[in-house]
């Protein structure tokens, strides 16, 4: 399904909806913003992220989502754990859960509510599992998910008409 265009032309609002914001949306919100930066789209497309649930509102990320980003090059350090607030789906191009059940904590499926691994092109349409119970391998494994789906993402939003980071010419 194609991205919906964007609500206001010339800029795009994504936000990464997972349970506590501490581990999954928090390392697909850096990532992405990593991958916007070297497509030369950070300007044109902004992230957020935040978590259905309020227990860690206002915390760093959890401390092996931050060790698994920093060994891989990212920086962890400036995120801080929000709620999601039912009025972003208004005010968001496109809202991304990361499992299914935060995309029923946020609504549901709608044009512009989905779920993050839709753009996933090696498995389309599941759920990022939860690390929070597990040991550092689920850290590893939510890494390489949103970092192939961040760069699906990126293509997707590199083709909208009007986000291109490069400028137009016109004819000689
Ligand atoms: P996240 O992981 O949704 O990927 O941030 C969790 C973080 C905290 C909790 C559950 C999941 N918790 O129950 O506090």
């Amino acid at each position: 399904m194609p991205l919906p265009p964007p609500r206001r032309p010339g800029h795009y609002r994504v936000t990464l909806v997972c349970l506590g914001n501490i581990c999954r949306s928090p390392m697909a919100h850096v990532v992405l913003e990593q991958r916007l930066a070297d497509a030369g789209l950070h300007g044109r497309v902004s992230v957020s992220s935040s978590g259905t649930g309020d227990w860690h509102v206002g915390e760093p990320m959890d401390d092996r989502a931050a060790a698994t980003l920093d060994q891989a090059g990212y920086d962890p350090t400036r995120h801080r754990a929000r709620q999601y607030d039912e009025t972003e789906a208004a005010s968001y191009d496109l809202v991304l859960a990361m499992d299914s059940a935060n995309l029923a904590d946020v609504g549901g499926r709608s044009e512009r509510v989905r779920l993050y691994r839709d753009f996933d092109p090696v498995e389309p349409g599941a759920d990022v599992p939860d690390p929070w119970y597990g040991g550092s391998d689920g850290f590893d494994t939510v890494l390489e998910l949103v970092e192939r789906t961040s760069e699906a993402l990126v293509t997707e939003l590199s083709g909208l008409s009007g986000l291109s980071g490069q400028s137009e010419r016109s004819a000689p």
